[in-house]
């Protein structure tokens, strides 16, 4: 494991208002950086003072976005402790998107070393309030200054942290959600497993679209039969139908989702009766329709759980649990962010202590 050297901050900001956080918006008073080059590798791990960077207006992710990211949250526990949730998973799916992407992986242990350190030197700044944590964006871009699309054989890694409140300006509060027909975001063979940039650019035009209806966000269909449920963008997507979790299977073009994975083991530890497969669109208007679909829920990082209350899809608007939350959406919840911020013991081992 390599060591990172440390340059402090002389000009500390002031910290926010812990009740006007947002999401994402905010950044604390360092970030860590490392250099890829071919023939010496990745070197130079560095904590440096939060700010710009400086770079070629020809870096080839500017032009073919050669990038990727990930995303995970840093929660303060009611004696003093730090915790990670599952960073082993954020490491191992951040090695599988650089191979998709032609970028040199970080190593395990040094992606994992980079998080830890940066949190640990900016502590001060989790926030303690209920709901809120430290959101970690760990990303690598490639720095080449060429416009010949290859691969490119510099890049940086970097690892930027947000004090942040929930994802949805909602909160907990069901969101209402638009199935869309038109545009896709990913399709099989492409990089829509990958946490790469591009998806999310990829994405924009329905969201947009969905924005004007006053849908908070955009369920994805496959991009080849445009009939399968696929995932939300910014979170994986769960039913419970007829008293059976179900979600989509991961197929190529879904992101696998560490909090996909959490509620899927949770479920299964509860003794729920559990499904990963296709689930057509066709199948969840008819549930819809003849009262079977009890609940939906999407689950990720920055959502953590967030309860679905109302789905459309072309003409057909429909109210799921009522409006409300649902029951297993609730558990899930309470469960998650139990074991995140220590309040529930943790019996499957997934948290990290800084
Ligand atoms: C996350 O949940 O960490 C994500 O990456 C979703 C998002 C904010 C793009």
């Amino acid at each position: 494991m390599q060591n990172i050297k440390l340059q402090r901050t002389t000009a500390p900001k002031e910290k926010p208002n812990e009740d006007k956080l947002g999401f994402g918006q905010i950044f604390t008073d360092h970030m860590y950086i490392m250099d890829y080059d071919e023939g010496r590798g990745w070197h130079d791990p560095r904590i440096v003072p939060y700010g710009p960077l400086s770079l070629d207006p020809s870096a080839m992710v500017f032009h073919y976005a050669q990038e990727m990211f990930e995303g995970l949250k840093a929660y303060h526990t009611g004696d003093g402790r730090v915790l990670l949730f599952r960073p082993d998973r954020n490491a191992q799916r951040a090695e599988n998107s650089c191979k998709r992407l032609c970028i040199p992986p970080v190593p395990q242990e040094d992606f994992i070393n980079a998080i830890k350190t940066v949190v640990s030197v900016d502590r001060d700044w989790i926030p303690t309030k209920p709901g809120t944590s430290l959101y970690i964006r760990p990303f690598i871009i490639a720095t080449d200054n060429h416009l010949g699309v290859h691969p490119s054989l510099s890049y940086k890694f970097l690892v930027i942290l947000s004090p942040s409140g929930a994802y949805y300006a909602s909160g907990l509060d069901p969101v209402k959600i638009w199935i869309e027909d038109d545009y896709v975001r990913a399709v099989r063979g492409g990089i829509g497993e990958a946490k790469a940039g591009g998806n999310y650019a990829a994405s924009l035009k329905a969201q947009e679209k969905s924005d004007a209806e006053g849908y908070a966000q955009v369920l994805w269909l496959d991009g080849v039969e445009r009939k399968y449920i696929e995932e939300v963008g910014s979170m994986n997507i769960f039913f419970k139908i007829a008293g059976k979790v179900v979600t989509p299977k991961l197929n190529g073009s879904i992101l696998p989702g560490v909090t996909r994975a959490s509620c899927l083991d949770l479920c299964r530890h509860w003794g729920l009766e559990v499904e990963e497969r296709r689930i057509s669109v066709e199948e969840l208007v008819s549930a819809a329709r003849d009262g079977s679909l009890d609940e939906c829920f999407g689950s990720g990082t920055a959502a953590v759980i967030s309860p679905v209350g109302v789905l459309r899809f072309g003409d057909e608007v429909m109210e799921i649990s009522g409006g409300g939350i649902g029951p297993l959406s609730q558990r899930l919840y309470d469960t998650v962010t139990g074991i995140q911020t220590g309040r529930i013991e943790d019996e499957f081992g997934w948290t990290v202590e800084v």
